[in-house]
């Protein structure tokens, strides 16, 4: 998604800025740009395509040497990636230039009233209706300007602002879209993201909503929603710089697939005491658990897939009634929550807008509010009643791995404390399930032997235009991300399918050499998706299976074998999606597809 970075200071702007803009590719864009103060002039430099495009552009411009300095990297909502659509935007004859991320969803309405206020446009953006609205409003006083505009809009936003008329200094504001000040000496920072401002300072300010701040050289001024000065604690950053590196990684992706033994185990290890599930962070009591009349998980993505496991997972531990929706959904369909129950959000980013509009509706309807979160401090974080953090670090790949990984290591945690909590784990069971759990860090490490198979297996099949994924019960879950990996990375369309329903309807478009990855890990539905696997089968399909122990009899009827470690059948699917990403990872490679940054995809959705 959109990334928005400043800097005031002594140093040339422009490198600053584009150094940041890279370290925010990961969030997805499809065209960038930056603005720089030149001798009380703000110039102003864009481009569709890539930072690199952009830089390009630079040096074959008049070279930028100001010190203040605003930039931008666009994901198209409103109107086409084109030069005049990316950012930033300039209002009021240039008298101010804006960057954004967001949606201002009266754009409408505000732009033909600025048209008949005598204002023109040159782009499609609901951006340059802010720049020039905040022009009309301006009248020397930038807060005051702010404060009116943000009155005035609709919609979520993280903006920066530059005014010819005063130099030294970058407005920013926000409202459901990230932003947070980087404190440096004699410079400071702006950031949607913490990572483009880490190679300078650890000392941040997380904005919330409704705030705006005043960056100057040598200090920031905060102000609430009223215009009254705010005093606002640091964050400071602990996490290395180095994590958000490839550290000697070809991608991001395969970085990130080899450090879930690790990002499993930093998030069970440390809520796993003596045998036994701690949960600090939950602020339910046994009671609260055992009068649950039902647990409404809702997410985006990869996060609903672990969403989708959670379901089977939560019911069969615990035997609380589960609802996992797409958060998407959840928001408009009037759900049925009432007072008590308990509503689980999962988001890797904490940032994405219907997950977060989701758990408003949820808590506004009186559930008790639980996320699981990669993002510290992020917005969901900050608004859930309890937040349980997947400790996997930043993800920086669009296709999640680890983060997904630990997502699910989350869930396993909340099942077997949900059960002892209704009293259906006891003691001996809780113990032998928690060593179950505490042995897939190792299991995973095995795993990601299959390294080379996969990649082979990618070298056969990557011509293919359709492949099917199939399983039951949390082999189905697996599926859907199985098959969302490789289509969302190798432009192969992929179907997930629980197994049983292919035969209605879709099987049709099984034809001699379609690959069908079926996974057959549940024991106790073996039987019953091997039957699937003959199906597929007897239409010409090339079938990749997936299964626990031994099973010879496979062979007979798949063309490769893919063994995963025999385990509690809670806990297969964080061993079944590791071959799954890896084969997805080989064949986005076998195609030459761009693997951390797929097309038209941003890591963080923050627009609905
Ligand atoms: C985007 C990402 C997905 C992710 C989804 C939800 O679509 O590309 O990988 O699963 O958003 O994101 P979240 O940050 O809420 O987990």
């Amino acid at each position: 998604m959109c990334g928005i970075v400043g800097y005031i200071g002594e140093n040339c702007a422009s490198p600053v800025l584009l150094d940041g803009l890279k370290k925010l590719e990961y969030r997805g864009y499809d065209s960038a740009g930056l603005a720089v103060v030149e001798n009380g002039e703000v110039q102003v430099v864009k481009t569709k395509g890539r930072v690199a495009d952009l830089e390009q552009k630079l040096q074959e411009s008049k070279p930028l040497s100001g010190t203040v300095g605003i930039g931008h990297t666009r994901w198209a909502t409103h109107g086409a990636p084109t030069d005049a659509n990316a950012h930033p935007h300039t209002g009021g004859n240039g008298m101010v230039t804006l960057v954004h991320n967001g949606i201002i969803e009266n754009y409408i309405a505000l732009k033909s009233m600025l048209e008949t206020a005598g204002y023109t446009f040159v782009s499609e953006t609901d951006t340059e209706v802010l720049a020039q609205l905040f022009a009309y409003y301006y009248k020397g006083d930038a807060v005051a300007a702010m404060r009116k505009v943000m009155q005035t809009v609709r919609g979520s936003y993280a903006v920066a602002v530059l005014t010819k008329d005063c130099p030294d200094r970058i407005l920013a504001a926000k409202k459901d879209s990230p932003l947070i000040v980087g404190k440096g000496e004699g410079e400071n920072f702006l950031a949607s993201d913490i990572p483009a401002v880490l190679k300078y300072t650890r000392d941040c300010y997380l904005l919330n909503d409704g705030e705006i701040a005043v960056l100057e050289k040598d200090r920031i001024l905060f102000f609430d929603s009223t215009g009254a000065p705010l005093q606002k604690e640091i964050y400071r950053v602990t996490w290395d710089a180095e994590s958000a590196q490839k550290g000697g990684y070809k991608h991001f992706m395969k970085k990130e697939i080899a450090e879930q033994p690790k990002a499993v185990r930093d998030t069970l290890s440390p809520r796993i005491v003596n045998g036994k599930v701690e949960l600090p962070e939950l602020h339910l009591t046994d009671g609260e658990i055992r009068a649950v009349g039902k647990i409404h998980i809702v997410a985006c993505g990869s996060a609903w897939h672990v969403g989708m496991a959670a379901k089977y997972i939560l019911e069969s531990l615990a035997g609380i009634p589960c609802e996992t929706d797409l958060a998407s959904e959840f928001r408009y369909r009037d759900p049925i929550v009432r007072e008590g129950d308990i509503c689980i959000v999962i988001s890797q980013s904490g940032e994405t807008a219907d997950t977060l509009a989701a758990l408003r509706e949820a808590k506004r309807k009186g559930a008790h509010t639980v996320s699981i979160v990669n993002v510290v401090a992020s917005t969901i974080a900050r608004e859930s009643d309890d937040v349980i953090y997947t400790m996997a670090g930043p993800e920086i790949a669009v296709a999640t791995t680890k983060a997904f990984s630990a997502q699910l290591a989350v869930v396993y945690l909340l099942g077997l404390y949900f059960a002892r909590a209704v009293g259906r784990l006891t003691e001996a069971e809780e113990q032998a399930k928690c060593a179950s759990l505490l042995e897939l860090p190792a299991q995973i490490e095995e795993l990601l032997k299959l390294d080379e198979e996969m990649a082979k297996l990618a070298r056969q099949f990557s011509a293919a235009k359709n492949v099917f994924f199939i399983g039951r019960g949390l082999d189905y879950a697996i599926s859907l991300e199985g098959s969302l990996k490789l289509k969302e990375i190798s432009y192969i369309h992929s179907e997930a399918y629980a197994a049983g329903e292919l035969k209605h309807g879709t099987i049709s478009l099984i034809e001699p050499g379609t690959p069908v990855v079926a996974i057959a890990t549940q024991e106790a539905l073996f039987e019953k998706t091997l039957g699937n696997i003959k199906e597929v089968r007897a239409r010409g399909a090339r079938v990749i299976a997936l299964v626990s122990g031994e099973h010879k009899e496979v062979s007979e009827f798949a063309d490769e074998v893919i063994h995963i470690p025999q385990a509690d059948a809670t806990v297969t699917p964080s061993l079944d999606v590791i071959p799954l990403q890896l084969f997805a990872y080989y064949m986005a490679l076998e195609r030459g597809c761009d693997v951390d940054k797929p097309r038209n995809l941003a890591k963080s959705v923050t627009v609905e």
